[in-house]
């Protein structure tokens, strides 16, 4: 359970990786930093984060986990999407903005609206490409990241045709080891169909579609939102046919009417069945970090049973099929 990994170079990282999106909804600085030494000594080397996380503050986040365990680490950031200038004048005050709004449901609710109708920046040029990746550079303090990820590139997007000169002098220049593209499906699709050898790394969601595209990409593949989207599935469906969930739950020999159970066995079973990716996942409570890890390790879980749930979880929604 929970094995390493192989990047295309050889080294490895754990096949679990923590994702920074949500980083900056905990609202103290010493709790961010706690959240990122739990994960790492839980065993997660692999961290996931973008120069627009957190309104531009997330990377610098993982300073303090970097300084110490840089080279036990694989780092990926994005570049290509900003934030709304509105939001980013607000950033330094992120934290207690974000504790206010999420007082209540309605402002939360408000909050994800606007940010919604606010349309973040996209530039796809080598200058902004440049400038991102010094950025971000300088945010994480080190000297180099292992996957700049294109964030979430559209086919409509303007692609500077230098950009592939440019990627290339980063990996001569020891800046970053692998380009990857982090899109949807049918954007990744047209970005690989278009550039066949540019991206060494593609980062999609769970959804089995996207499953197709990776042959396509022979370096590191991730996947991100296996809790988000496969947990309220799951729980939904639970709770409408209760013994179902005895079911499972005597299976696999745990308890899955509570939350980090549901989520521990979602990515075993995920890791199973995808076992040379990375899965990425996040969360922003300390004790179900520790919850949810702990009981990957220390589970007895059948590989038969794994993919058995595996299959039940595709049979839930055709949408979310994953195998
Ligand atoms: N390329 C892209 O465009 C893209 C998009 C999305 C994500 N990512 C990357 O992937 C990382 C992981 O993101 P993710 O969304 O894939 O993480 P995830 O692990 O699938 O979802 C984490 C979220 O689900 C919540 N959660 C936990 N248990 C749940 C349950 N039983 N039911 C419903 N929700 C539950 C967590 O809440 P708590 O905090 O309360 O535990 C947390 O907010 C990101 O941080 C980012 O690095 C990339």
């Amino acid at each position: 359970m929970f094995k390493p990994i192989s990047m295309p170079d050889g080294r490895q990282t754990s096949s679990l990786g923590f994702g920074c999106a949500s980083l900056m909804n905990i609202p103290s600085s010493s709790e961010r930093t706690y959240i990122l030494d739990l994960a790492y000594d839980h065993g997660i080397t692999h961290f996931d984060t973008a120069r627009m996380y957190g309104l531009g503050h997330a990377e610098q986040e993982l300073r303090p986990l970097l300084a110490t365990k840089r080279s036990k680490i694989t780092l990926a950031t994005k570049f290509g999407l900003d934030n709304p200038l509105l939001f980013k004048k607000f950033s330094n005050r992120q934290s207690l903005l974000r504790s206010l709004i999420r007082r209540n449901k309605l402002t939360t609710r408000l909050a994800k609206k606007l940010y919604s109708h606010i349309a973040v920046s996209r530039t796809f040029s080598s200058e902004a490409c440049q400038e991102s990746l010094l950025h971000s550079l300088k945010s994480l303090n080190t000297d180099l990241v292992d996957i700049l990820y294109m964030h979430d590139p559209l086919p409509s997007d303007q692609f500077d045709p230098s950009l592939p000169i440019l990627f290339d002098s980063f990996k001569a220049n020891g800046l970053i080891r692998y380009i990857g593209i982090a899109a949807n499906p049918s954007s990744a699709s047209y970005y690989i169909n278009k550039y066949p050898s540019l991206f060494d790394a593609i980062q999609l969601g769970t959804s089995s579609p996207s499953l197709a595209l990776t042959p396509h990409v022979t370096g590191v593949h991730s996947f991100f939102g296996h809790i988000r989207h496969l947990a309220p599935i799951l729980q939904s469906s639970f709770s409408t046919a209760p013994a179902l969930c005895r079911l499972w739950s005597d299976r696999l020999s745990i308890d899955l009417t509570l939350k980090p159970n549901l989520a521990a066995v979602v990515l075993a079973a995920k890791q199973l069945v995808n076992p040379s990716s990375i899965h990425l996942f996040s969360t922003t409570k300390p004790g179900n970090l520790a919850h949810i890890m702990t009981c990957i390790q220390n589970s007895s879980w059948s590989d038969a049973e794994l993919i058995s749930f595996a299959r039940f979880l595709s049979t839930l929604s055709s949408k979310y099929a994953i195998i």
